[in-house]
């Protein structure tokens, strides 16, 4: 399947878009526009080619995260300052789509993202807060290690994405 990724604008049809997850689904629906307006966050939108329905999404913004919460194995040779983290805020497949490799997509879309920006502006990690438990899993399984103060939030360095994009 040849997925586009575009930033959300009103030319996308988000009224059928249903992950499971009420609160995923209003935030697209209700919220991400209103927050892209004020550039809060950004939301980007997998449609399938020549489709507007959206599949899947994801959106970001800016953060940073205290040293002491930064794990153990991850904080060596640190400033002991805050560090900046691209935050992914929500990232959701529509249910007719899941277990079919969009997740990974959106995942490997927004890393790459992440990659890009860093060479721009200072940018530590990515991090997310898993809001389910199912969630946090997906995370684990790419990499992604827990901050120390929450379980559910968890980070995955920039070094770390493009050290493993070299080993490919
Ligand atoms: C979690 C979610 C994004 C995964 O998307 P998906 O399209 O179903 O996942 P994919 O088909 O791309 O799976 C990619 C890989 O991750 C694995 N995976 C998928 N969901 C997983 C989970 N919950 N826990 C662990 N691994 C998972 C798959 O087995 C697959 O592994 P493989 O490549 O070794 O076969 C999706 O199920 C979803 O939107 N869930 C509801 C909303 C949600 O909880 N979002 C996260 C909140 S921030």
């Amino acid at each position: 399947m040849r997925w586009i990724f575009s930033p959300l604008d009103k030319s996308f049809d988000k009224s059928a878009f249903d992950c499971g997850k009420p609160q995923l689904n209003d935030y697209l629906k209700k919220y991400a526009w209103q927050n892209q307006k004020k550039r809060y966050s950004i939301t980007f939108v997998a449609t399938f080619e020549n489709s507007k329905e959206i599949a899947g999404y994801y959106c970001t913004s800016a953060l940073s995260i205290e040293f002491a919460n930064i794990p153990d194995s991850l904080n060596q040779k640190l400033p002991k300052y805050p560090a900046s983290v691209m935050l992914i805020g929500q990232l959701a497949v529509d249910k007719k789509m899941q277990g079919k490799g969009l997740g990974k997509v959106l995942l490997m879309h927004v890393l790459s993202r992440a990659v890009r920006i860093s060479s721009e502006m200072g940018i530590f990690a990515v991090r997310v807060d898993a809001m389910y438990e199912e969630a946090r899993n997906f995370y684990l399984k790419y990499g992604f290690i827990p901050l120390k103060d929450a379980e559910c939030s968890l980070i995955l360095p920039i070094k770390t994405i493009i050290a493993s994009r070299e080993r490919i």
